[in-house]
């Protein structure tokens, strides 16, 4: 796991839109896993600054994002299809055909998500996965359990969730309750994964992804057993990380 501490949220958006140009430069027709969230806004912004300078080419990347809400269509405002569209993919050049999420409304939840994952392998797998993390730790909306989730699933949002999340909504009693959501074998069996935390209210969860201890309760604790993680976290984001563990680091500023 690769640790790269920035000084604010600015310099981990900016070094993170390196990355995914990086990786886009390296193979044009790179498959991209999308999160949502405040999070990777910041990173969006710099995407579209790049292409709008004509410096990154996006028409032959595939995408698929982590989750959505169930029970929101596609045009809800608050759906993550919604966001993505409006904070990123319209404003680049990636094909419409080549955008995946899971289905908000469905009436048959087992074939969407095996059929979720057939598109994810029909399309050979993600490149690179980025991620957010709620301040319960959880990755996608992979939440605290007693054990792993590894398909992908509709879950029952944690209540430490839906307030999070509540900011969003007009009132906490609109945020839907589930969510479908890819699940850890999906993201684990992403060539590379890229993190991304800021702020103080992130801090604990991040520090627990450093212990060398794996626990579904704080779930992004799987990533440790990643070869290929980078995370890209602000200094506040960092401030508990305590070096210690089995996880190989290399550490940079
Ligand atoms: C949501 C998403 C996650 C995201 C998390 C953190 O619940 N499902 O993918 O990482 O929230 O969100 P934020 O970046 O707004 O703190």
């Amino acid at each position: 796991m690769q640790l790269i501490v920035t000084e604010d949220y600015r310099e981990m958006s900016q070094k993170a839109a390196q990355i995914v140009a990086d990786q886009i430069r390296n193979k044009p027709d790179a498959v991209i896993g999308f999160a949502t969230g405040s999070t990777p806004l910041g990173l969006y912004a710099e995407l579209i600054g790049m292409y709008d300078r004509g410096e990154l080419d996006f028409s032959r990347i595939t995408t698929f994002n982590l989750d959505e809400y169930v029970g929101l269509s596609r045009e809800h405002p608050q759906s993550y299809y919604r966001f993505m569209w409006e904070n990123l993919f319209s404003k680049i050049n990636v094909q419409n055909e080549r955008i995946h999420f899971p289905p908000g409304i469905f009436t048959d939840a087992e074939a969407v998500c095996s059929r979720y994952e057939e598109e994810i392998a029909e399309a050979g797998g993600i490149d690179l996965q980025i991620l957010g993390i709620g301040t319960n730790g959880h990755i996608g909306f992979n939440e605290p359990d007693e054990t792993y989730t590894l398909a992908t699933h509709v879950v029952e949002l944690a209540e430490e969730t839906i307030e999070a999340n509540a900011r969003f909504f007009h009132d906490k009693a609109e945020v839907p309750r589930r969510a479908i959501t890819m699940g850890v074998k999906s993201i684990m069996n992403a060539r590379s994964i890229l993190l991304l935390a800021n702020g103080k209210s992130k801090a604990e969860a991040v520090s627990h992804i450093c212990t060398g201890v794996v626990d579904p309760k704080v779930p992004a604790s799987i990533l440790q057993l990643h070869p290929h993680v980078t995370l890209l976290v602000d200094r506040e984001a960092a401030r508990l990380i305590e070096m210690k563990g089995e996880a190989a680091w290399s550490h940079s500023r």
